[in-house]
């Protein structure tokens, strides 16, 4: 095997490893959901699972993923990666990291949930950790944009692939988006968990934490999206719709992607009300490129599902081949981000926030965008790519068939109610079910064991898709190790596309970073100007 498809599928085990640690994490939770007495059921043990299952899942699962996305993405493209022993490097780097941060969580030496929000104190181990796995997928990026520089420098003529283009902008985003977290890191939280210093800023942690928090969404996105164009159309049998339209997509979210952060910041003091309405306004304006991909995608399943002789208004719908774990991952992922885009177009409104603020709503939102969107694509993204990597049929087919559904059951249990328990007022992040015997408590009952119900076939789903990539990767029967293939596009002219303007990724780098500056000089200007009283850490447990 080469030694670029073996770094591939370590990537891939430490996501699955990952993702099944966190999903046993997320089990507890919803059994303390149904009101059912359990032995494990206390406040510790609920706020050290919520931060296991939220850095696993949101932060490990997606960005190994992603990274053995990429590197398929760039071998696929000149053959080999560029920088491959430094590569390796990076992976030690970032198993250390991780290793580290899991450490400290597991052991309750942060309990601070995955947005880790000051005042509340973690071990420094947590923080230094989390910005090692930060400081390697740096480097993934230098490898990234090398291999795309490699691309362009062979064929001077030609755009690269559109996986290539989606990975590289993915990489200048993360670079530009990293940039927040990485001083709260180094200038507020690692001084102070250490003890070098003892007040922190909470307000100007948790506006560089969204000056980052927010791409990162779009970091696990577009990875997703790489999917479903150059991806879903070819495994459906069809052609992507329209290339050109797929380019200037992901190009116009690095430009849109983070001058938006505040958005999770509409409840915050300190930060003028103008700002974070323009933070709105650009949110909205980031919704056009999804509206976008909505409208590409349905299209090319209506043209994959016409070509299998479907007929009709909805008669290509049933055409499509659902008996294909790839497919139906990505159609359910896709199903379900529709609802998810428009919870996020309310949470983004700076009135209507006010409503659903703080609530199981954005639980329950952030489920079917992160949790569903991207991570049911990336589940039909490993069905497809560790088969061609490591040379191994897809073991346990038939579980794989039936996993994408449940997954879309669960999801639909679990976060249509916690949608509407949310509107009734039912707040986030308490581990009780009953509010210390509150009235108001008794009316969210019913929809929190339904949640707690879809919580257990989530479970399910997740352990089926952890035993079909177990026995895929340690038992599978053996095949010819196969080139990843990216669906074509219609109307492609012959010899690819040549390179246009949405190509040129530094000069829309620099509208990017200019677009930063614009949304954010003046907030963080305002909050320096502040008198500042910082505050000692917390530790609850
Ligand atoms: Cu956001």
């Amino acid at each position: 095997m080469k030694g670029t498809n073996r770094l591939i599928l370590a990537n891939i085990w430490v996501s699955v490893v990952a993702f099944g640690i966190a999903a046993s994490m997320a089990l507890m939770q919803a059994i303390s959901r149904a009101n059912l007495e359990v032995p494990f059921q206390s406040a510790r043990m609920y706020y050290m699972s919520v931060t296991a299952h939220g850095v696993l899942m949101a932060l490990v699962f997606t960005t190994f993923f992603i990274m053995a996305l990429g590197y398929a993405t760039a071998q696929r493209e000149n053959g080999e990666i560029a920088l491959p022993r430094f590569a390796w490097m990076m992976f030690g780097l970032a198993l250390l990291g991780v290793a580290m941060a899991v450490w400290a969580i597991l052991s309750f030496k942060a309990t601070v949930l995955y947005t880790f929000y000051p005042p509340l104190q973690a071990h420094p181990a947590f923080y230094i950790g989390l910005t090692l796995v930060v400081v390697a997928s740096w480097g993934w990026c230098a490898s990234m944009i090398a291999s795309w520089r490699e691309s362009k420098r062979r064929n001077p003529d030609r755009a690269v692939s559109l996986a290539m283009h989606a990975t590289t902008v993915n990489c200048l985003l993360w670079l530009l988006a990293t940039m927040g977290v990485a001083a709260e890191m180094l200038f507020q939280l690692i001084p102070w968990s250490l003890g070098l210093v003892d007040r922190i800023d909470p307000l100007l942690a948790r506006t560089l934490f969204w000056f980052f928090g927010h791409p990162l969404v779009y970091f696990w996105i577009l990875p997703a999206y790489a999917i479903w164009y150059a991806v879903l159309p070819r495994e459906a049998g069809g052609k992507l719709f329209s290339d050109p339209l797929a380019r200037m997509v992901f190009t116009l979210f690095l430009v849109l992607s983070t001058p938006v952060g505040l958005h999770h910041q509409f409840q915050d003091p300190g930060i003028p009300a103008a700002w974070k309405l323009f933070h709105t306004f650009n949110t909205m304006a980031i919704s056009f490129p999804s509206l976008v991909t909505a409208f590409t995608v349905v299209a090319s399943l209506e043209i994959a599902g016409r070509l299998r002789g479907g007929t009709g208004l909805f008669g290509w719908l049933r055409a499509l081949p659902w008996g294909n774990p790839v497919v139906s991952a990505v159609l359910f992922a896709g199903l379900l981000f529709m609802v998810g885009g428009f919870g996020g177009s309310i949470n983004a409104a700076y009135s209507l926030n006010s409503v659903v603020h703080n609530t199981a709503w954005i639980a329950a939102h952030f489920h079917l965008t992160v949790g569903s969107a991207a991570a049911l694509t990336f589940m039909g993204g490993c069905y497809w790519l560790v088969p061609k990597i490591s040379g191994r049929e897809l073991e346990l087919a038939l579980l794989a068939r039936i996993q994408p559904a449940l997954w879309f059951l669960g999801m639909v249990f679990f976060s249509f109610t916690g949608h509407i328990a949310g509107l009734m007022g039912l707040p986030r992040r308490v581990f009780t079910t009953d509010f210390g015997g509150a009235a108001q408590a008794e009316m969210w009952k019913g929809l929190t064991s339904a949640s707690a119900i879809g919580g257990v076939l989530l479970f399910a789903s997740a352990g089926l898709f952890v035993m079909v990539m177990v026995a895929t990767m340690l038992a599978g029967k053996r095949q010819p190790i196969a080139p990843l293939e990216w669906a074509e596009s219609l109307g492609e002219p012959e010899g690819g596309y040549r390179p246009g303007i949405w190509d040129r990724l530094w000069l829309w780098f620099a509208v990017a970073v200019i677009m930063v500056i614009i949304a954010y000089a003046v907030p963080l200007y305002d909050i320096f100007q502040l008198e500042r009283f910082g505050s000692p850490g917390f530790k609850p447990f």
